[in-house]
Protein backbone atom coordinates (compact mmCIF):
# COMPACT_ATOMS: atom_id res chain seq x y z
CA UNK A 1 0.00 0.00 0.00
CA UNK A 2 2.72 2.40 0.76
CA UNK A 3 4.27 2.00 -2.55
CA UNK A 4 1.21 2.76 -4.23
CA UNK A 5 1.19 6.18 -2.43
CA UNK A 6 4.63 6.81 -2.59
CA UNK A 7 3.84 6.47 -6.26
CA UNK A 8 0.65 8.54 -6.63
CA UNK A 9 0.14 11.93 -8.08
CA UNK A 10 -1.63 14.02 -5.23
CA UNK A 11 -4.94 14.49 -7.07
CA UNK A 12 -7.27 14.66 -3.28
CA UNK A 13 -6.70 18.84 -3.14
CA UNK A 14 -6.96 18.68 -7.48
CA UNK A 15 -10.53 17.49 -6.45
CA UNK A 16 -11.05 19.58 -4.00
CA UNK A 17 -10.18 22.97 -5.85
CA UNK A 18 -12.05 21.63 -9.14
CA UNK A 19 -15.61 20.98 -7.42
CA UNK A 20 -15.11 24.23 -5.71
CA UNK A 21 -14.53 25.88 -9.07
CA UNK A 22 -17.60 24.35 -10.05
CA UNK A 23 -19.79 25.73 -7.45
CA UNK A 24 -17.56 28.94 -6.58
CA UNK A 25 -18.59 29.55 -10.55
CA UNK A 26 -22.30 29.09 -9.85
CA UNK A 27 -21.90 31.37 -6.98
CA UNK A 28 -19.77 34.22 -8.59
CA UNK A 29 -21.97 34.49 -12.18
CA UNK A 30 -25.55 33.60 -10.39
CA UNK A 31 -24.71 37.38 -8.11
CA UNK A 32 -23.45 38.92 -11.51
CA UNK A 33 -26.61 38.00 -13.21
CA UNK A 34 -28.53 39.31 -10.33
CA UNK A 35 -26.28 42.79 -10.42
CA UNK A 36 -27.62 42.27 -13.71
CA UNK A 37 -31.19 42.42 -13.18
CA UNK A 38 -31.08 45.03 -10.78
CA UNK A 39 -29.81 47.45 -13.12
CA UNK A 40 -32.83 46.58 -15.23
CA UNK A 41 -35.10 46.68 -12.24
CA UNK A 42 -33.92 48.61 -9.21
CA UNK A 43 -36.50 47.54 -7.09
CA UNK A 44 -34.20 44.31 -6.65
CA UNK A 45 -32.02 46.65 -4.01
CA UNK A 46 -34.85 45.78 -1.87
CA UNK A 47 -33.84 49.16 0.02
CA UNK A 48 -31.73 47.10 2.63
CA UNK A 49 -28.04 47.83 2.42
CA UNK A 50 -27.06 44.27 2.37
CA UNK A 51 -28.29 43.62 -0.76
CA UNK A 52 -27.96 46.78 -2.62
CA UNK A 53 -25.90 47.25 -5.76
CA UNK A 54 -22.76 48.83 -4.33
CA UNK A 55 -22.47 45.87 -1.43
CA UNK A 56 -23.12 43.32 -3.90
CA UNK A 57 -20.67 44.27 -6.87
CA UNK A 58 -17.53 43.80 -4.23
CA UNK A 59 -18.93 40.42 -3.62
CA UNK A 60 -19.45 39.29 -7.28
CA UNK A 61 -16.40 40.59 -8.41
CA UNK A 62 -14.19 39.05 -5.79
CA UNK A 63 -16.26 35.42 -6.12
CA UNK A 64 -15.85 35.31 -9.69
CA UNK A 65 -12.23 36.50 -9.95
CA UNK A 66 -10.36 35.13 -6.73
CA UNK A 67 -13.07 31.95 -5.77
CA UNK A 68 -13.96 30.78 -9.27
CA UNK A 69 -10.73 31.59 -10.86
CA UNK A 70 -8.77 31.09 -8.08
CA UNK A 71 -10.07 27.75 -6.85
CA UNK A 72 -9.52 26.92 -10.94
CA UNK A 73 -5.60 28.00 -11.13
CA UNK A 74 -5.04 26.30 -7.35
CA UNK A 75 -6.84 23.26 -9.04
CA UNK A 76 -4.96 23.52 -12.71
CA UNK A 77 -1.54 24.41 -11.15
CA UNK A 78 -1.26 21.39 -9.32
CA UNK A 79 -2.52 18.99 -11.37
CA UNK A 80 -0.10 20.14 -14.30
CA UNK A 81 2.80 21.07 -11.58
CA UNK A 82 3.09 17.43 -10.48
CA UNK A 83 2.50 15.83 -13.88
CA UNK A 84 5.22 17.75 -15.92
CA UNK A 85 8.21 17.77 -13.32
CA UNK A 86 6.74 13.97 -12.75
CA UNK A 87 6.38 14.18 -8.95
CA UNK A 88 4.05 14.15 -6.18
CA UNK A 89 3.06 17.38 -4.61
CA UNK A 90 6.30 19.07 -2.08
CA UNK A 91 4.71 18.96 1.38
CA UNK A 92 0.90 17.22 1.06
CA UNK A 93 -0.16 18.56 4.39
CA UNK A 94 0.81 22.21 3.33
CA UNK A 95 -1.48 21.71 0.11
CA UNK A 96 -4.37 20.63 1.79
CA UNK A 97 -3.73 24.27 4.09
CA UNK A 98 -3.99 25.76 0.66
CA UNK A 99 -7.33 24.86 -0.23
CA UNK A 100 -8.81 25.35 3.79
CA UNK A 101 -7.43 28.47 3.77
CA UNK A 102 -8.41 29.56 0.81
CA UNK A 103 -12.00 28.81 1.41
CA UNK A 104 -11.85 30.19 4.59
CA UNK A 105 -10.78 33.49 3.16
CA UNK A 106 -14.05 33.13 0.50
CA UNK A 107 -16.46 32.86 3.32
CA UNK A 108 -15.12 35.62 4.99
CA UNK A 109 -15.49 37.72 2.17
CA UNK A 110 -19.12 36.80 1.49
CA UNK A 111 -19.83 37.60 5.32
CA UNK A 112 -17.78 41.21 5.59
CA UNK A 113 -18.74 42.44 1.99
CA UNK A 114 -22.35 42.34 2.78
CA UNK A 115 -22.17 43.60 5.74
CA UNK A 116 -20.08 46.81 3.95
CA UNK A 117 -16.59 46.19 5.68
CA UNK A 118 -14.62 47.28 3.35
CA UNK A 119 -11.37 49.17 2.00
CA UNK A 120 -12.57 50.48 -0.41
CA UNK A 121 -9.91 49.45 -2.90
CA UNK A 122 -11.05 47.73 -5.87
CA UNK A 123 -10.35 44.03 -6.28
CA UNK A 124 -8.87 44.56 -2.87
CA UNK A 125 -11.57 45.32 -0.56
CA UNK A 126 -11.09 42.94 1.68
CA UNK A 127 -10.02 44.32 5.14
CA UNK A 128 -6.45 43.74 6.74
CA UNK A 129 -7.64 40.50 9.10
CA UNK A 130 -8.27 38.63 5.95
CA UNK A 131 -5.50 40.45 3.91
CA UNK A 132 -3.07 38.79 6.50
CA UNK A 133 -4.84 35.34 6.08
CA UNK A 134 -4.58 36.01 2.16
CA UNK A 135 -0.56 36.24 2.93
CA UNK A 136 -0.27 33.43 4.58
CA UNK A 137 -2.04 30.89 2.39
CA UNK A 138 -0.41 32.61 -0.82
CA UNK A 139 2.92 31.65 0.48
CA UNK A 140 1.96 28.04 1.49
CA UNK A 141 1.17 27.98 -2.15
CA UNK A 142 4.72 29.27 -3.14
CA UNK A 143 6.14 26.84 -0.91
CA UNK A 144 4.14 23.95 -2.32
CA UNK A 145 4.31 25.01 -5.83
CA UNK A 146 8.14 25.80 -5.93
CA UNK A 147 8.68 22.66 -3.50
CA UNK A 148 7.17 20.58 -6.33
CA UNK A 149 9.54 22.08 -8.80
CA UNK A 150 12.61 21.96 -6.86
CA UNK A 151 12.03 18.05 -6.28
CA UNK A 152 11.03 17.48 -10.11
CA UNK A 153 12.06 14.34 -11.94
CA UNK A 154 12.45 16.19 -15.40
CA UNK A 155 15.42 17.85 -16.54
CA UNK A 156 14.07 21.49 -17.69
CA UNK A 157 10.92 23.28 -16.34
CA UNK A 158 7.81 23.22 -19.08
CA UNK A 159 6.99 26.28 -19.69
CA UNK A 160 3.29 26.28 -18.11
CA UNK A 161 4.86 26.47 -14.63
CA UNK A 162 6.56 29.51 -15.65
CA UNK A 163 3.81 31.10 -15.94
CA UNK A 164 2.09 29.68 -12.88
CA UNK A 165 5.50 30.84 -11.04
CA UNK A 166 5.30 34.58 -12.20
CA UNK A 167 1.57 34.71 -11.48
CA UNK A 168 2.07 33.24 -7.80
CA UNK A 169 5.12 35.73 -6.92
CA UNK A 170 4.26 38.67 -8.89
CA UNK A 171 0.78 38.65 -6.94
CA UNK A 172 2.33 38.03 -3.46
CA UNK A 173 4.13 41.61 -4.25
CA UNK A 174 0.86 43.17 -5.49
CA UNK A 175 -0.92 42.11 -3.00
CA UNK A 176 1.32 43.21 0.26
CA UNK A 177 2.34 46.25 -1.35
CA UNK A 178 -1.27 47.44 -2.26
CA UNK A 179 -2.66 46.57 1.33
CA UNK A 180 0.02 48.20 3.43
CA UNK A 181 -2.65 49.94 5.77
CA UNK A 182 -2.86 51.47 9.26
CA UNK A 183 -5.43 49.48 11.18
CA UNK A 184 -7.60 51.20 13.71
CA UNK A 185 -9.77 49.17 14.68
CA UNK A 186 -10.49 45.17 13.67
CA UNK A 187 -12.42 45.75 11.07
CA UNK A 188 -11.20 49.05 9.39
CA UNK A 189 -8.04 50.50 8.33
CA UNK A 190 -6.39 53.22 5.84
CA UNK A 191 -4.06 52.98 3.33
CA UNK A 192 -0.63 54.11 3.54
CA UNK A 193 -0.91 56.35 0.44
CA UNK A 194 -2.74 59.32 0.05
CA UNK A 195 -3.90 61.13 -3.13
CA UNK A 196 -2.55 60.40 -6.39
CA UNK A 197 -0.05 58.20 -5.03
CA UNK A 198 -2.69 55.73 -3.42
CA UNK A 199 -4.13 56.36 -6.77
CA UNK A 200 -1.49 54.92 -8.52
CA UNK A 201 -0.63 52.20 -6.40
CA UNK A 202 -4.00 50.80 -6.77
CA UNK A 203 -3.67 50.85 -10.53
CA UNK A 204 -0.35 49.18 -10.44
CA UNK A 205 -1.66 46.37 -8.63
CA UNK A 206 -5.00 46.57 -10.21
CA UNK A 207 -3.71 46.15 -13.86
CA UNK A 208 -1.23 43.43 -12.71
CA UNK A 209 -3.89 41.81 -10.94
CA UNK A 210 -5.52 41.42 -14.47
CA UNK A 211 -2.03 41.05 -15.69
CA UNK A 212 -0.83 38.26 -13.24
CA UNK A 213 -4.01 36.44 -11.77
CA UNK A 214 -6.24 37.01 -14.71
CA UNK A 215 -3.50 36.33 -17.53
CA UNK A 216 -0.51 34.93 -16.83
CA UNK A 217 -1.65 32.30 -14.17
CA UNK A 218 -4.09 31.49 -17.46
CA UNK A 219 -1.91 30.93 -19.86
CA UNK A 220 0.05 28.59 -17.39
CA UNK A 221 -3.27 26.65 -18.04
CA UNK A 222 -3.29 27.31 -21.43
CA UNK A 223 0.11 26.13 -21.78
CA UNK A 224 -0.86 22.35 -20.28
CA UNK A 225 -4.16 21.90 -21.08
CA UNK A 226 -4.00 22.91 -25.06
CA UNK A 227 -1.24 20.73 -26.12
CA UNK A 228 -2.77 18.32 -24.03
CA UNK A 229 -5.91 17.94 -25.52
CA UNK A 230 -5.18 18.87 -28.80
CA UNK A 231 -2.51 15.96 -28.63
CA UNK A 232 0.20 18.28 -30.19
CA UNK A 233 3.47 19.75 -28.88
CA UNK A 234 2.91 23.20 -28.21
CA UNK A 235 3.95 24.84 -31.75
CA UNK A 236 6.59 27.15 -30.95
CA UNK A 237 9.21 26.67 -27.37
CA UNK A 238 11.07 29.73 -28.27
CA UNK A 239 7.67 31.71 -28.63
CA UNK A 240 6.44 31.04 -25.36
CA UNK A 241 9.78 31.85 -23.79
CA UNK A 242 10.01 35.10 -25.81
CA UNK A 243 6.63 36.13 -25.44
CA UNK A 244 6.77 35.49 -21.43
CA UNK A 245 9.37 37.95 -20.70
CA UNK A 246 8.18 40.19 -23.15
CA UNK A 247 5.09 40.33 -21.22
CA UNK A 248 6.20 40.12 -17.78
CA UNK A 249 8.86 43.09 -18.45
CA UNK A 250 6.03 45.46 -19.69
CA UNK A 251 2.42 44.21 -17.69
CA UNK A 252 4.05 46.04 -14.83
CA UNK A 253 4.07 49.58 -16.64
CA UNK A 254 0.60 50.06 -17.99
CA UNK A 255 -1.36 50.28 -14.95
CA UNK A 256 -1.75 53.76 -15.53
CA UNK A 257 -4.23 53.49 -18.33
CA UNK A 258 -6.71 53.20 -15.72
CA UNK A 259 -5.98 56.83 -14.61
CA UNK A 260 -5.94 59.26 -17.70
CA UNK A 261 -7.18 62.64 -17.32
CA UNK A 262 -6.54 62.54 -13.25
CA UNK A 263 -4.28 64.25 -11.11
CA UNK A 264 -1.45 61.61 -11.78
CA UNK A 265 1.10 63.23 -13.87
CA UNK A 266 0.55 63.42 -17.47
CA UNK A 267 3.78 61.79 -18.29
CA UNK A 268 3.35 58.88 -16.92
CA UNK A 269 -0.09 58.58 -17.60
CA UNK A 270 1.61 58.70 -21.61
CA UNK A 271 3.77 55.86 -20.44
CA UNK A 272 1.23 53.83 -19.57
CA UNK A 273 -0.15 54.14 -22.90
CA UNK A 274 2.39 53.20 -25.00
CA UNK A 275 3.35 50.32 -22.59
CA UNK A 276 -0.28 49.09 -23.50
CA UNK A 277 0.17 49.72 -26.68
CA UNK A 278 3.23 47.56 -26.96
CA UNK A 279 1.57 44.83 -24.99
CA UNK A 280 -0.18 43.51 -27.69
CA UNK A 281 2.51 42.01 -29.13
CA UNK A 282 3.52 39.57 -26.24
CA UNK A 283 -0.30 38.89 -25.83
CA UNK A 284 -0.85 37.77 -29.12
CA UNK A 285 2.27 35.66 -29.16
CA UNK A 286 0.80 33.81 -26.13
CA UNK A 287 -2.34 33.70 -28.50
CA UNK A 288 -0.87 32.64 -31.47
CA UNK A 289 1.76 30.42 -29.97
CA UNK A 290 -2.09 28.49 -28.45
CA UNK A 291 -3.57 28.56 -32.11
CA UNK A 292 -0.64 27.23 -33.33
CA UNK A 293 -0.53 24.31 -31.20
CA UNK A 294 -3.78 22.73 -33.34
CA UNK A 295 -1.37 22.59 -36.64
CA UNK A 296 -2.62 19.32 -38.06
CA UNK A 297 -5.11 18.96 -35.62
CA UNK A 298 -7.75 21.32 -36.78
CA UNK A 299 -10.45 18.55 -37.58
CA UNK A 300 -10.56 17.92 -34.05
CA UNK A 301 -12.69 20.68 -33.41
CA UNK A 302 -15.61 19.18 -35.22
CA UNK A 303 -16.04 16.28 -32.49
CA UNK A 304 -14.27 17.65 -29.41
CA UNK A 305 -16.41 20.46 -27.26
CA UNK A 306 -13.81 20.68 -24.52
CA UNK A 307 -11.12 21.91 -27.42
CA UNK A 308 -13.58 24.29 -28.90
CA UNK A 309 -14.01 25.52 -25.29
CA UNK A 310 -10.03 25.86 -25.28
CA UNK A 311 -9.53 27.36 -29.11
CA UNK A 312 -12.41 29.91 -28.41
CA UNK A 313 -11.44 31.24 -25.18
CA UNK A 314 -7.76 31.94 -27.21
CA UNK A 315 -9.81 33.59 -29.44
CA UNK A 316 -11.57 36.08 -26.51
CA UNK A 317 -8.24 36.39 -25.19
CA UNK A 318 -6.73 38.18 -28.53
CA UNK A 319 -9.76 40.04 -28.69
CA UNK A 320 -9.57 41.32 -25.21
CA UNK A 321 -5.96 41.96 -26.13
CA UNK A 322 -6.37 43.95 -28.98
CA UNK A 323 -9.46 46.31 -27.48
CA UNK A 324 -7.41 46.69 -24.44
CA UNK A 325 -4.59 48.18 -25.99
CA UNK A 326 -6.66 50.33 -28.62
CA UNK A 327 -8.49 51.80 -25.10
CA UNK A 328 -5.21 52.94 -23.35
CA UNK A 329 -5.10 55.26 -26.23
CA UNK A 330 -6.05 58.43 -24.08
CA UNK A 331 -8.47 59.41 -27.02
CA UNK A 332 -10.75 56.43 -26.93
CA UNK A 333 -10.35 56.76 -23.50
CA UNK A 334 -11.85 59.85 -23.57
CA UNK A 335 -14.61 58.30 -25.02
CA UNK A 336 -14.86 54.87 -23.00
CA UNK A 337 -13.86 55.53 -19.28
CA UNK A 338 -16.94 55.46 -16.79
CA UNK A 339 -19.29 53.96 -19.67
CA UNK A 340 -20.12 50.29 -20.47
CA UNK A 341 -17.68 49.78 -22.56
CA UNK A 342 -15.20 48.96 -19.77
CA UNK A 343 -17.94 46.48 -18.64
CA UNK A 344 -17.92 44.70 -21.92
CA UNK A 345 -13.89 44.59 -22.04
CA UNK A 346 -14.16 43.13 -18.77
CA UNK A 347 -16.54 40.45 -19.71
CA UNK A 348 -15.08 39.74 -22.97
CA UNK A 349 -11.60 38.84 -21.03
CA UNK A 350 -13.31 37.39 -17.76
CA UNK A 351 -16.08 35.26 -19.51
CA UNK A 352 -14.29 34.29 -22.75
CA UNK A 353 -10.82 34.14 -21.81
CA UNK A 354 -10.57 32.89 -18.15
CA UNK A 355 -14.13 31.25 -17.63
CA UNK A 356 -13.69 29.32 -21.19
CA UNK A 357 -10.12 28.32 -20.71
CA UNK A 358 -11.20 27.11 -16.94
CA UNK A 359 -14.12 25.64 -17.80
CA UNK A 360 -12.29 23.23 -20.58
CA UNK A 361 -9.03 22.74 -18.43
CA UNK A 362 -11.90 21.25 -16.01
CA UNK A 363 -13.46 19.26 -18.30
CA UNK A 364 -10.07 17.35 -19.41
CA UNK A 365 -8.77 16.77 -15.65
CA UNK A 366 -12.19 16.30 -13.77
CA UNK A 367 -12.45 13.13 -15.37
CA UNK A 368 -8.31 12.04 -15.08
CA UNK A 369 -8.51 13.31 -11.02
CA UNK A 370 -11.90 10.73 -10.48
CA UNK A 371 -10.40 7.88 -12.63
CA UNK A 372 -13.22 8.21 -14.99
CA UNK A 373 -12.52 8.07 -18.82
CA UNK A 374 -14.68 10.76 -19.85
CA UNK A 375 -17.39 13.57 -18.80
CA UNK A 376 -20.44 11.93 -17.81
CA UNK A 377 -22.05 13.73 -21.19
CA UNK A 378 -19.88 14.97 -23.99
CA UNK A 379 -23.55 16.08 -25.49
CA UNK A 380 -23.32 18.37 -22.20
CA UNK A 381 -20.25 19.91 -23.11
CA UNK A 382 -21.03 20.77 -26.28
CA UNK A 383 -24.52 22.31 -25.17
CA UNK A 384 -22.35 24.38 -22.46
CA UNK A 385 -20.18 25.32 -24.89
CA UNK A 386 -22.53 26.87 -27.07
CA UNK A 387 -24.47 28.45 -24.20
CA UNK A 388 -21.50 30.06 -23.06
CA UNK A 389 -20.45 31.37 -26.35
CA UNK A 390 -23.52 32.58 -27.27
CA UNK A 391 -24.07 34.03 -23.37
CA UNK A 392 -20.72 36.09 -23.82
CA UNK A 393 -21.07 37.29 -27.34
CA UNK A 394 -24.79 38.65 -26.00
CA UNK A 395 -22.77 40.24 -23.01
CA UNK A 396 -19.81 41.98 -25.02
CA UNK A 397 -22.15 42.95 -27.71
CA UNK A 398 -24.67 44.92 -26.05
CA UNK A 399 -21.64 46.85 -23.89
CA UNK A 400 -20.09 48.04 -26.67
CA UNK A 401 -24.01 49.31 -27.96
CA UNK A 402 -24.27 51.36 -24.74
CA UNK A 403 -20.70 51.84 -24.05
CA UNK A 404 -20.14 54.23 -27.25
CA UNK A 405 -24.28 55.15 -26.80
CA UNK A 406 -23.63 56.72 -23.44
CA UNK A 407 -19.81 58.38 -24.80
CA UNK A 408 -21.16 60.17 -27.39
CA UNK A 409 -24.38 61.36 -25.15
CA UNK A 410 -22.03 62.23 -22.34
CA UNK A 411 -20.18 64.76 -24.52
CA UNK A 412 -22.79 65.86 -26.61
CA UNK A 413 -23.03 69.72 -26.60
CA UNK A 414 -25.78 72.53 -28.51
CA UNK A 415 -24.43 75.05 -30.43
CA UNK A 416 -24.41 77.38 -27.90
CA UNK A 417 -22.54 75.04 -25.04
CA UNK A 418 -25.02 73.56 -22.99
CA UNK A 419 -25.53 69.80 -22.84
CA UNK A 420 -28.06 67.74 -25.01
CA UNK A 421 -28.47 65.35 -23.00
CA UNK A 422 -29.20 64.49 -19.12
CA UNK A 423 -27.95 61.94 -17.71
CA UNK A 424 -30.88 60.23 -17.00
CA UNK A 425 -31.96 60.26 -20.81
CA UNK A 426 -28.20 58.44 -21.31
CA UNK A 427 -29.46 55.89 -18.66
CA UNK A 428 -32.92 55.28 -20.42
CA UNK A 429 -30.90 54.32 -23.74
CA UNK A 430 -28.95 51.76 -22.16
CA UNK A 431 -32.04 49.91 -21.14
CA UNK A 432 -32.48 47.78 -23.63
CA UNK A 433 -28.80 47.10 -23.57
CA UNK A 434 -29.18 46.04 -19.70
CA UNK A 435 -32.03 43.78 -20.70
CA UNK A 436 -29.54 42.07 -23.41
CA UNK A 437 -26.66 41.54 -20.97
CA UNK A 438 -28.52 40.23 -18.22
CA UNK A 439 -30.12 37.48 -20.89
CA UNK A 440 -26.66 36.96 -21.82
CA UNK A 441 -25.32 36.41 -18.80
CA UNK A 442 -28.33 34.07 -17.63
CA UNK A 443 -27.24 31.88 -20.84
CA UNK A 444 -23.86 31.62 -19.70
CA UNK A 445 -24.98 30.65 -16.27
CA UNK A 446 -27.04 27.89 -17.60
CA UNK A 447 -24.08 26.55 -19.07
CA UNK A 448 -22.74 26.64 -15.53
CA UNK A 449 -25.75 24.66 -14.02
CA UNK A 450 -25.09 22.13 -16.74
CA UNK A 451 -21.46 21.69 -15.93
CA UNK A 452 -22.76 21.25 -12.19
CA UNK A 453 -24.92 18.03 -13.13
CA UNK A 454 -22.31 16.52 -15.83
CA UNK A 455 -19.83 16.85 -12.87
CA UNK A 456 -22.11 15.58 -10.71
CA UNK A 457 -22.97 12.66 -12.34
CA UNK A 458 -19.32 12.34 -13.06
CA UNK A 459 -18.10 11.87 -9.86
CA UNK A 460 -20.91 10.09 -8.78
CA UNK A 461 -20.16 7.21 -11.09
CA UNK A 462 -16.23 7.13 -10.03
CA UNK A 463 -14.98 4.33 -7.89
CA UNK A 464 -12.35 4.05 -5.15
CA UNK A 465 -10.17 2.20 -6.97
CA UNK A 466 -10.43 3.82 -10.26
CA UNK A 467 -9.58 7.30 -8.44
CA UNK A 468 -6.34 5.01 -6.95
CA UNK A 469 -5.65 4.02 -10.27
CA UNK A 470 -5.48 7.24 -11.86
CA UNK A 471 -3.47 8.87 -9.32
CA UNK A 472 -0.61 5.97 -10.36
CA UNK A 473 2.23 7.64 -11.80
CA UNK A 474 2.84 6.82 -15.46
C1 LIG B 1 -22.88 35.14 -15.82
C2 LIG B 1 -21.81 35.80 -15.84
C3 LIG B 1 -21.62 37.23 -15.37
C4 LIG B 1 -22.52 38.27 -15.29
C5 LIG B 1 -23.99 38.29 -15.67
C6 LIG B 1 -21.79 39.41 -14.76
C7 LIG B 1 -22.36 40.66 -14.52
C8 LIG B 1 -21.70 41.75 -14.01
C9 LIG B 1 -22.29 43.04 -13.71
C10 LIG B 1 -23.76 43.37 -13.91
C11 LIG B 1 -21.31 43.85 -13.28
C12 LIG B 1 -21.46 45.32 -12.85
C13 LIG B 1 -21.34 46.21 -14.05
C14 LIG B 1 -21.51 47.65 -13.74
O1 LIG B 1 -21.11 48.14 -12.67
O2 LIG B 1 -22.06 48.38 -14.59
C15 LIG B 1 -20.08 43.11 -13.30
C16 LIG B 1 -18.83 43.62 -12.96
C17 LIG B 1 -17.65 42.90 -13.03
N1 LIG B 1 -17.52 41.53 -13.32
FE1 LIG B 1 -19.01 40.31 -13.94
N2 LIG B 1 -20.49 39.05 -14.58
C18 LIG B 1 -20.35 37.72 -14.92
C19 LIG B 1 -19.18 36.97 -14.86
C20 LIG B 1 -17.94 37.45 -14.50
C21 LIG B 1 -16.73 36.69 -14.46
C22 LIG B 1 -16.62 35.19 -14.78
C23 LIG B 1 -15.74 37.54 -14.08
C24 LIG B 1 -14.24 37.29 -13.87
C25 LIG B 1 -13.59 36.17 -14.05
C26 LIG B 1 -16.32 38.85 -13.89
C27 LIG B 1 -15.63 39.98 -13.50
C28 LIG B 1 -16.19 41.22 -13.28
C29 LIG B 1 -15.42 42.40 -12.94
C30 LIG B 1 -13.90 42.47 -12.81
C31 LIG B 1 -16.34 43.46 -12.80
C32 LIG B 1 -16.01 44.92 -12.46
C33 LIG B 1 -15.72 45.66 -13.74
C34 LIG B 1 -15.26 47.08 -13.58
O3 LIG B 1 -15.22 47.59 -12.46
O4 LIG B 1 -14.92 47.73 -14.60
N3 LIG B 1 -17.66 38.76 -14.13
N4 LIG B 1 -20.33 41.84 -13.74
C1 LIG C 1 -2.99 43.92 -23.58
C2 LIG C 1 -3.87 43.69 -22.69
C3 LIG C 1 -4.83 44.68 -22.09
C4 LIG C 1 -4.78 46.06 -22.05
C5 LIG C 1 -3.72 46.99 -22.59
C6 LIG C 1 -5.96 46.49 -21.33
C7 LIG C 1 -6.33 47.81 -21.16
C8 LIG C 1 -7.43 48.23 -20.45
C9 LIG C 1 -7.95 49.58 -20.40
C10 LIG C 1 -7.37 50.77 -21.17
C11 LIG C 1 -8.99 49.61 -19.56
C12 LIG C 1 -9.90 50.78 -19.24
C13 LIG C 1 -9.41 51.62 -18.13
C14 LIG C 1 -10.41 52.70 -17.80
O1 LIG C 1 -10.83 53.45 -18.70
O2 LIG C 1 -10.78 52.82 -16.62
C15 LIG C 1 -9.13 48.27 -19.03
C16 LIG C 1 -10.03 47.89 -18.07
C17 LIG C 1 -10.08 46.61 -17.55
N1 LIG C 1 -9.51 45.47 -18.10
FE1 LIG C 1 -8.20 45.44 -19.60
N2 LIG C 1 -6.68 45.39 -20.94
C18 LIG C 1 -6.03 44.27 -21.39
C19 LIG C 1 -6.44 42.96 -21.23
C20 LIG C 1 -7.37 42.56 -20.30
C21 LIG C 1 -7.75 41.19 -20.03
C22 LIG C 1 -7.21 39.97 -20.75
C23 LIG C 1 -8.63 41.24 -18.98
C24 LIG C 1 -9.34 40.12 -18.26
C25 LIG C 1 -9.04 38.92 -18.23
C26 LIG C 1 -8.81 42.63 -18.62
C27 LIG C 1 -9.56 43.09 -17.56
C28 LIG C 1 -9.84 44.41 -17.31
C29 LIG C 1 -10.62 44.85 -16.17
C30 LIG C 1 -11.17 43.97 -15.03
C31 LIG C 1 -10.78 46.24 -16.32
C32 LIG C 1 -11.62 47.16 -15.45
C33 LIG C 1 -10.84 47.77 -14.35
C34 LIG C 1 -11.71 48.66 -13.52
O3 LIG C 1 -11.86 49.85 -13.85
O4 LIG C 1 -12.29 48.17 -12.56
N3 LIG C 1 -8.05 43.39 -19.46
N4 LIG C 1 -8.18 47.44 -19.61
Amino acid sequence: MNTSISTAYNYKVVRQFAIMTVVWGIVGMGLGVFLAAQLVWPELNFNLPWTSFGRLRPLHTNAVIFAFGGCALFASSFYSVQRTCQTQLFAPKIAAFCFWGWQLVILLAAISLPLGYTSSKEYAELEWPIDILITIVWVAYGVVFFGTLMKRKTKHIYVGNWFFGAFIITVAILHIVNNLELPVSFTKSYSVYSGATDAMVQWWYGHNAVGFFLTAGFLGMMYYFVPKQAERPVYSYRLSIVHFWALITLYIWAGPHHLHYTALPDWAQSLGMVMSLILLAPSWGGMINGMMTLSGAWHKLRSDPILRFLVVSLAFYGMSTFEGPMMAIKTVNALSHYTDWTIGHVHAGALGWVAMISIGALYHMIPKVFGRPQMHSIGLINAHFWLATIGTVLYIASMWVNGIAQGLMWRAVNEDGTLTYSFVETLAASHPGFIVRLVGGAIFLSGMLLMAYNTWRTVRASQPADVAAAAQMA
